[in-house]
């Protein structure tokens, strides 16, 4: 056994602590960067993500061929105050997905109102039930109507 190899416990621990202590400070260093980074502190392209931040908000309420894109609803009046009432507590698709008439409408909000602590929606309920019963009306409107007007022939 030579010099080097019975120190080398000694040296083996102190290149240990040397490397724990390497590495902390990298992992120390990666977590303040990235924080640092979100801060919006750093001087690095700052602008820049502040330009996708807010293009992307800009992207959720966009409206392509008369949909809102973010909530699935039909563009029209009376979006906004569903929007705002209507998403808090389910999805937009619980909404959309179903079809009634204004009197249907009427019944689950009140449903709502009763169990499930929707509050009362004031001047904007009739604006609401307008925009649902429209929008998402029954599409099943029964029967066809009798025809009318028709110019009966009689085969030869
Ligand atoms: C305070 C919370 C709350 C708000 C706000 C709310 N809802 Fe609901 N709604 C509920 C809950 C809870 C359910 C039941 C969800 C479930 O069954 O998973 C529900 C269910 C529904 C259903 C399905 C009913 C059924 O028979 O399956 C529809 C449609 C609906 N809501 C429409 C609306 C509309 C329209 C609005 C806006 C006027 C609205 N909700 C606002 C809580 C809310």
């Amino acid at each position: 056994m030579n010099e080097s190899q019975k120190n080398s416990p000694k040296k083996e621990r102190r290149k240990r602590l040397l490397i724990r202590g390497f590495l902390m400070m990298v992992v120390l260093l990666s977590v303040f960067f990235y924080y640092y980074d979100e801060s919006g502190l750093s001087l690095s392209n700052t602008s820049d993500n502040e330009v996708e931040y807010f293009d992307i908000e800009e992207d959720t309420e966009r409206i392509e061929k008369g949909i809102h894109l973010r909530t699935g609803f039909v563009d029209a009046v009376g979006m906004q105050e569903v929007i705002n009432n209507c998403t808090n507590c389910h999805s937009a698709k619980l909404v959309t997905q179903n079809r009634m008439s204004k009197e249907g409408w009427i019944a689950t909000i009140r449903w709502m109102q009763k169990t499930q602590n929707l509050w009362d929606l004031g001047d904007n309920e009739s604006i609401i039930v307008d925009y649902l019963a429209e929008h998402y009306g029954p599409i099943n409107k029964g029967r066809r109507e009798g025809l009318k007007n028709i110019d009966w022939y009689t085969l030869k």
